[in-house]
């Protein structure tokens, strides 16, 4: 049911999604920025600077791939890196298929929940932005448990989304900075209105610090808060 909720939504969504995100989201390109940053950082100091041209070992996962964006940053910098991009909504899979046709075979695709979606073996990294935050606690914790154990030894997870604050009032400090910066975007007061609406239906944010030690939890290691704009978090975590 909350599937299905999630792929209307995103179907809606999937038209005006690349043009709309950046007003929508604080800093968007920054926080992709970052997740980008981490990878590049984590393939050269596994294999040297030759990594970047074609990194070895399994593909990388993109989880919530959406229409792409972050996947086609990742590539536009690692040019040989290997994909793998899921999301429930067909439409939004639809553009990213679109936009990353240039890398070929090198991005495969799949539709479906990434909860339960079958992963490739021995994945090298996970990386997964503005996605996650749509599970419940309990599912968030299973995932982090899951993608432990999808990835190869020595594989990073980063994942970049949304978070609580530490206590309600920080929370709702939040959702202010999140409004006033809908209003710099110059959004309407009802496109401010339905971004709030969609978010009390469809997001289930949760504390940043319980998500880290849920990351703990499921066996990875060198858990660290990156980089942080309000309500805004990546977080990267290795498998030892
Ligand atoms: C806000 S978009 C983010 C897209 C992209 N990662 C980005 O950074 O722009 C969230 C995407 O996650 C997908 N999604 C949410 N929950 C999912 C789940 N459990 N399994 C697969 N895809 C999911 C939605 O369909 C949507 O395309």
């Amino acid at each position: 049911m909350r599937d299905e909720a999630l792929r209307e939504a995103f179907e809606r969504f999937s038209t005006d999604y690349d043009a709309r995100f950046p007003r929508l989201i604080p800093r968007y390109v920054e926080f992709h920025g970052v997740i980008v940053q981490r990878v590049e950082e984590h393939l050269q100091r596994a294999a040297g600077d030759e990594a970047r041209a074609k990194p070895a070992g399994g593909p990388w996962l993109d989880l919530g791939c959406g229409t792409g964006e972050l996947s086609r940053r990742l590539l536009e910098r690692l040019p040989g890196l290997r994909l793998h991009c899921v999301d429930l909504a067909p439409a939004m899979i639809e553009r990213a298929r679109e936009k990353l046709a240039p890398w070929g075979t090198q991005v495969s695709f799949a539709i479906g929940n990434f909860l339960e979606a079958p992963l490739p073996a021995g994945a090298a990294g996970v990386v997964s932005a503005l996605a996650v935050h749509h599970l419940e606690a309990d599912e968030k914790r299973a995932l982090f448990a899951r993608l432990h154990g999808a990835l190869a030894p020595g594989g990073l997870f980063v994942l970049g989304d949304a978070v609580t604050g530490g206590s309600e009032a920080y929370t709702a400090y939040y959702t202010r900075r999140w409004v006033e910066h809908m209003r710099a975007s110059e959004m309407s007061d009802d496109q401010i209105a339905a971004v709030l609406s969609d978010n009390e239906q469809n997001d289930r944010f949760s504390g940043l610090l319980e998500q880290m030690s849920w990351m703990r939890e499921s066996g990875f290691s060198q858990v660290e808060c990156l980089w942080k704009h309000f309500l805004l978090v990546v977080v990267a975590a290795e498998k030892g």
